[in-house]
Order: structure tokens, then sequence, then C-alpha cells
């Protein structure tokens, strides 16, 4: 996690930075700092909480300087407090740095500093290794970044960092392992980020740096240098990222905004993948792996949090259609066992920001014994896409709010692409269905659209459950992924507790804890499991829970039963989890409004799980 931002130019840098922290304060909001670099001096400004913290103490202070580096972090090491902030400096105050990422092997650096009598002002894993390379600097007689690589060379763990050297003002060296890095090309000047949200309003030309290299960067000057010491050829691209997109175009939150662009990110997800005439999908990033789909036996989905959800969509949807058995984990839990890999088998790893470290070592683990690796990613050019043999962008645009909703619906797009996809190749399904299917997923978009038109009808049921303490969320089939993702955003940002069960499975446990202030959501529409779903709604009405029902359009007889309802349109069980998702978005984000929490910043949490 940790957003970090750096620039050195031509133009002042803290207006840059700081408007650059706030673009990246999705990535952590326990503390903000910058530092600068002028003719007087480096200066540092730092502050526990927000973005606007740090701006409010620093304003009226001089904040001069055409060089600068500032982050925004989600504590790991050490709480967050101003002395925790970053930048650190080293034992003389010379050097600063800024670090998204983990040192593993701090502590025992840290005790030799000491030793060596450097003195440490925070808890952080970042600060030792600040001292480590001003150690190796003034002990080796070598340049700045010739230390910077030693020193890099003896670290254990993940980083992208940027350093900056008072004696040195007209230069910062930047590196990266394992946490992302982008530089901006401009005309005499560079900017450096964590994402490309920070620069793009500068530049459209940027270099996505790679794991183990390092940069060395002047107004005038980039050489970058892999930690071996082989210098690279940077490859500069053009940025497709618009401006328009990182702003909230008139909703008060990016959640919002971000529910209600559904309709068109799903539209764009599927441009020029899909033929419904002809019953065609073209997948152009797995299409070498088309044959080795023919034959596969297995699909082993990776993921964490929503993204996981989708894997369960994408299990019903590729297991009902390709007939391919499919197992969906857990990231976190997968990287640990012992799991049997083959060379025959794939996987699938889904990841919204292209960075949560733990789907990174699973892939990392599952390409070691020979699987191959296909990446469900939206942020282009992120670290997952580079690690996998090949994969399917999602392109829903960059996600703001913290809670992921139209990356989770763009993903369930892509998997159901990529089952029909399957499909084709394997022969599972004919043409005439595969024409249906298409038809109708081609129609999605639009009922999307019908879908949040009960926006004010949400709001008001939302009034009545924002003072629940608990909430359950049950569905069938392909709507249990969806009763589990209404349940995480239910928690993540209204801090309600709420369970997503399979509603069958209601019986064996849960339906202990319903009473008359228990709400119960029900995925209740017209499927395969419609009448067992009205048995279990049945059931929680006689325990006197409250229910409110996500039904098909037009349905009178669970309507009947329950106490609110929520129309979505008809469609086939395939696409139900695209549609039955969106009111379950709009109603925790009306509960968590009207219960004042930080829809977009919901407390402790980042929105890259870039530590493990
Ligand atoms: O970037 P990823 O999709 O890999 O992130 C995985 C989870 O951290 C993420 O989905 C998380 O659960 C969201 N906050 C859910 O809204």
């Amino acid at each position: 996690m940790c957003g970090i931002v750096g620039y050195i130019g031509h133009r002042e840098a803290w207006p840059i930075v700081i408007k650059g922290l706030k673009r990246l304060e999705y990535r952590g909001y326990d503390s903000a700092g910058i530092a600068l670099i002028s003719d007087e001096g480096l200066k540092i400004y730092k502050k526990a909480g927000k973005v606007t913290e740090l701006e409010n103490f620093a304003a009226g202070k001089n904040l001069s300087g055409t060089a600068g580096i500032g982050h925004t972090r989600w504590a790991t090491h050490g709480a967050p407090s101003d002395r925790n902030s970053h930048p650190h400096t080293s034992n003389n105050g010379k050097l600063t740095i800024i670090h998204n990422g983990i040192i593993e092997n701090y502590a025992t650096l840290k005790e030799e500093l000491k030793t060596r009598g450097h003195e440490f002002k925070s808890d952080t894993d970042t600060e030792v290794l600040v001292h480590l390379i001003e150690e190796i600097y003034k002990n080796e007689k070598i340049d700045l970044l010739e230390a910077v690589r030693l020193a890099l060379r003896e670290i254990n763990g993940a980083y992208a960092i940027v350093l900056m050297d008072e004696e040195h003002p007209d230069q910062l060296i930047a590196a990266r392992k394992g946490s992302p890095m982008v530089i901006g090309v401009g005309d005499g000047e560079y900017f450096i980020a964590s994402d490309a949200t920070p620069i793009v309003e500068y530049t459209k030309n940027v270099i996505y740096m790679n794991d183990n290299e390092i940069a060395f960067i002047k107004r005038d000057e980039l050489l970058i240098k892999r930690l071996d010491n082989v210098v690279q050829t940077p490859y500069v691209q053009e940025l497709e990222l618009k401006l328009e997109m990182l702003e909230k175009g008139g909703y008060e939150h990016f959640m919002l905004k971000e529910i209600f662009e559904q309709s068109r990110s799903i539209r764009d997800c599927m441009r020029g993948r899909i033929y419904p005439n002809e019953g065609k999908v073209q997948l152009g990033g797995i299409k070498e792996y088309a044959d080795k789909l023919k034959n596969i036996d297995r699909i082993i989905i990776v993921a964490c949090g929503t993204s996981w959800h989708a894997g369960l969509v994408g299990e019903y949807l590729i297991e009902e259609y390709a007939r391919i058995p499919v197992e969906v984990e857990y990231a976190s839990e997968f990287r640990y066992r012992n799991p049997i890999i083959t060379e025959k088998d794939i996987v699938i790893a889904i990841s919204q920001s292209g960075e949560t470290a733990d789907t990174m070592a699973a892939i990392e683990m599952a390409k070691e014994r020979g699987a191959t690796i296909f990446g469900v990613c939206n942020v282009v050019g992120a670290s997952i896409p580079r690690l996998t043999h090949a994969g399917v962008y999602t392109h829903a645009g960059p996600e703001i709010g913290v809670a992921s909703t139209k990356a989770f619906t763009a993903q369930v797009t892509v998997l159901t692409l990529m089952a029909f996809y399957m499909a084709q190749q394997k022969g599972t399904l004919t043409n005439s269905k595969l024409v249906e299917l298409l038809t109708e997923l081609d129609c999605i978009p639009d009922k999307i659209q019908v879908a949040l038109e009960s926006n004010d009808l949400i709001k008001e049921i939302a009034g009545k459950f924002k003072d629940s303490r608990n909430c359950l969320f049950l569905g069938r089939g392909s709507g249990f992924p969806v009763a589990l993702e209404g349940a995480l955003k239910l928690k993540e940002i209204s801090y309600i507790h709420a369970e997503g069960y399979p509603a069958a499975e209601m019986k064996h446990g849960p339906i202990a804890l319903i009473d008359e202030e228990m709400p119960v959501v029900v995925i209740a529409t017209k499927n395969s499991s419609y009448e067992k779903v009205i048995s279990n709604i049945q059931e929680v009405k006689a325990r006197k829970g409250i229910v409110l029902a996500i039904v098909t359009e037009g349905d009178t007889e669970v309507r009947k039963m329950v106490d609110y309802c929520i129309e979505i349109p008809d469609a086939s069980e395939a696409f139900l989890p695209l549609l039955a998702t969106i009111p379950l978005q709009l109603l925790s984000y009306h509960i968590a409004v009207l219960r004042g929490c930080n829809v977009d910043q919901p407390r402790n949490l980042a929105k890259s799980v870039t530590v493990e």
C-alpha cells in the first residue's frame, strides 16, 4: 500500500506533489508527508491523518522548491503518527526517502546500524533503509546511485522508493521491486508516482519501471539500470488515461460515480470482444492459448476480497458452459499450502489493482510449478499483468473508491466472456446457443441502467436498515457470490457486521441469529432455484426476520411475503450476478452515507493491498 509521488523540473514541486498525493490517497490515508529541496536546503512537512491535514499544517510555511517527494501511508511498521510518517531521513539528515512496501530484514539491519552509531527516530522499516544507504555511501566512497544499488541488494522484501540528497539537489533516485512505480517524462522535468494518476495532467509519456530497476533522474537526464548494474533502454509509452476519469464528475462520492458508470464500463469491457450475430467471442489476450484450452483438465482461480467473489461467479460460469472443473482459492491460503499444480493447469489470477501481494505470490508459486497463468486485471501495466503469461484487461477505468464496484462487474463480465470463449474452443455450446447468450449479454448494459433507476427506492430502504447491527445476505447458485459481495460491501463501508451465506446453509447455523431485528437480504430472482429460495424466505419470516428481496421485475409471489422488494430486469441465470449486484452496492452506499461514514476511504482499508 502507500502512495508515492516525486517531481523534479522547472515548476514548483509542492502543488504537483500534494495534488498527486490526493490522487493516491486511495492507497492509504494514515499519514502524509512531503520533502522539498531548494537553494535553502531540505524542508520536510509530515503529519498523521489525511493529505488535507498535511495541507493545513503546511499552510503559510515556506513551500518553495522545484524538486520534491511525497508519501501517503497505510501503516505497517509503526503506528500512524507524525514521527512514523514518511519521508524519513538518514542519521546526518541529508538523505531523505519515501517508501512503499516492506523491508523484511529491517530488524537485523537496524541492530547492526545501531552498533555503528545510528540513532532512529521512528519505528518504521523505511528509516532503516535510508540509514543503510547512508552507511554504505559514507564508507565505500562511491556515488549515491551506487550506494543505493548496493543497499538494495542487502534488502529482503518489497519496495518502491524515491530518495533525495540535500547535497545533490538536482537529482532524485528511484527504485522498485514488487511495488509499482511509473516515471512521467516531461520537457525538462520528470514525475514519479505509484500509478499514472498524479502524472496524467502533465504528460502522457510514461515509463513503467520493472522490478529490480533503479533510476537516476535529473531535470534533463534519465538513467535506468538493473540492480545487477546492466543499463536499460527505457520503454516510453503513451497513457490512455483521461483526466476526467479521475474526477467525481458531479457525484458526491467516487463510489457512487463508479456504481453509476457500470453500464458504460461493462460495455467498454465487451467492446470488440463479442460478435453476437456470429455467436463468437474474441479474446486477443489469450488467443495464443486457444488450443491449450481445448484440452485442459482444470482451472484454478486465485484472488482476494471482491475479486475472489468474482472468481466464484467465474467458477459457476466456466463449469456451466465450458464444462471445465474450476477451483477458486483465496490467494493468501493457496500460496502457503502445498497445492497440487501441474503443467496442464491454467491459473486465472483476478485483481483490480494488479498489485495485491498475496495474488502475486500465488502467481509466482503456480508459475514455478509449470502452470499457465492468465490475469484478469483492471490497472493497465500493473505488476500482475506483467507477471502472467497472458490475460484480459477489464477496462473498467480507474476505480478510486476503496470499495470495489465497477471493477467487480467488469471482472464478472470478463469471466463470462472467458467462459463463452472456452465453450467455443471446446465445442460445449452450439453456435445457436452462443448467438442467443451473446445477444442477451449485449443488452446487459441497458438492463444495468434500468437496475440503477431504483436508486431512490434503495435510499429509502437504506433509511430503515441504517441502525442495524447485523445483516445477513442469502443467495443460491450464482446468487451466492452476489450475497457474499453484498455483505462485504456493507461491512467495509458502513461497519455493520454482515455475512453472506448460501441460502440453504442458513438452517445449519445462521438461522439462530434471526429475530425481529435482523435484516436478511435475499437474492430471490426467477431462476432455477427460485422455489427453493422462496422456502428459505418463509423460514426467515417464520422467525420474524425482516426480509429485503432482490426480485425479477413483475414478481408478485415474493413481494407478498417480504418486507421490502427491489426489482431488477429479467435475465438468464448467467447474467444474474451482473444485475443483482447493483442494488446491493447502492444499498450499502446509502446506508454508509446515512451513518456518516467515509464512503470512499473506509477506516483501516486501502485500495491496493501490497502487503501480505
Ligand atoms: O486489487 P485486487 O482486486 O487484487 O484487491 C483485492 C481486494 O483487496 C479488494 O477486492 C477488496 O476486498 C475491496 N476493498 C473490496 O471492495
